[in-house]
């Protein structure tokens, strides 16, 4: 399935799916890497690399840094590796500590200190895009502005993007901007419906599955209209979808897996992909087998009552 990338989008990457390193690197604690951990990122990013992807999704605080070392360890074995593949990670997430509470912090000087973080532990000079991973409350567009200019006239950055942010936050970061914002990544899947919920019941809350659901109304529309490429982490709901005993959704990607003769993971992703907004869905899987069978959703077009079924399926409650 070949797709035109949205206006702004001026990436090299033509794959409808992305793969997200947060499975990669070991453990979340502080050990060091191990050759098993490099061994099975070589594995997974080989698979993914085998059903066409190139875009690979990071952030500074994937397994407390591992992800990125790892990733820079496979770049380093292997330095035609680079060229090969697209980078891009996030940050603004701050952990809690023995100080201070988990906080989001995308003020320019740790948005500038986290960018140097990410491309030494890649061991790169520049990523393709970065992206703001949650919005910060006391985040201010200029100072954003003016961190990710610096950033791109040092060469170290490409392309700005956000994650978690609704319509209205991207519309005013925009408008400090020089540049268009090129990636919204949100959580978005048969699990996580509040993005496709708040457009279909914005005017009958009551039929609301998620009360969160109204505040993401027009966030689809925006990235559409602008030409923000939307990606979509956890499309694969973490595995839940697994077993067809687990709930009539469940159920209901398995008899459509059946049909199409493909996996219950190649139908998640394929409900994503039948969307007009073209979503780029973000595979998590560490596994390389499970990572290789994701291919097989770019070759499966659902159908509209297929989609719906699943939707309505999921949704638990019958559209308005
Ligand atoms: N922007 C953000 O705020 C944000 C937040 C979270 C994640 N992300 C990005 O999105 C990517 C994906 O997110 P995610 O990992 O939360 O979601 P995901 O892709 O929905 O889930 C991946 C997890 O589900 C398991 N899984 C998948 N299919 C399975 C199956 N058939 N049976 C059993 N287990 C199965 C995987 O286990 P195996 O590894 O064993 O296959 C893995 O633990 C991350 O890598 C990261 O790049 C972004």
């Amino acid at each position: 399935m070949t797709r035109a990338l949205p206006l702004h989008h001026h990436l090299r990457d033509a794959s409808p799916l992305v793969y997200g390193c947060m499975a990669l690197g070991g453990d979340w604690g502080g050990g060091p890497l191990t050759e098993a951990d490099i061994a099975q990122a070589h594995a997974a990013v080989e698979a993914a690399l085998e059903i066409g992807i190139t875009l690979f999704d990071h952030a500074d605080i994937y397994r407390r840094g591992k992800a990125e070392a790892v990733f820079g360890q496979l770049l380093k074995r292997d330095p035609s590796l680079r060229a090969r593949v697209q980078l891009q990670s996030k940050c603004g997430i701050r952990f809690a500590d023995d100080r201070d509470v988990g906080r989001y912090d995308l003020s320019a000087a740790y948005i500038e200190a986290s960018v140097d973080g990410i491309l030494q532990r890649l061991g790169v000079e520049q990523i393709d895009i970065l992206l703001l991973h949650r919005p910060d409350a006391l985040m201010e567009p200029a100072e954003v502005a003016q961190a990710f200019g610096r950033l791109k006239a040092a060469g170290k950055v490409n392309h700005l993007g956000v994650s978690n942010m609704h319509a209205g936050q991207m519309r005013w970061l925009q408008t400090a901007l020089a540049e268009p914002l090129v990636v919204n990544q949100l959580e978005l899947s048969l699990a996580k419906l509040d993005a496709i919920d708040g457009g279909t019941t914005f005017n009958d809350p009551q039929a609301a599955t998620r009360p969160g659901g109204i505040a993401w109304a027009g966030t689809l529309e925006y990235a559409q209209q602008h030409g923000v490429q939307l990606q979509a982490w956890g499309s694969l709901a973490q595995g839940r979808f697994n077993n067809p005993a687990a709930s009539p959704a469940a159920q209901a990607v398995h008899d459509i897996a059946e049909a199409h003769r493909t996996t219950a993971n190649a139908v998640l992703l394929a409900w994503l992909l039948r969307h007009p907004a073209g979503i780029q869905p973000i595979i998590g899987s560490g596994n390389a087998e499970r990572i290789r069978a994701c291919g097989d959703a770019t070759r499966l077009q659902l159908s509209r009552e297929e989609w719906y079924r699943l939707y309505v399926t999921a949704r638990g409650q019958a559209l308005p």
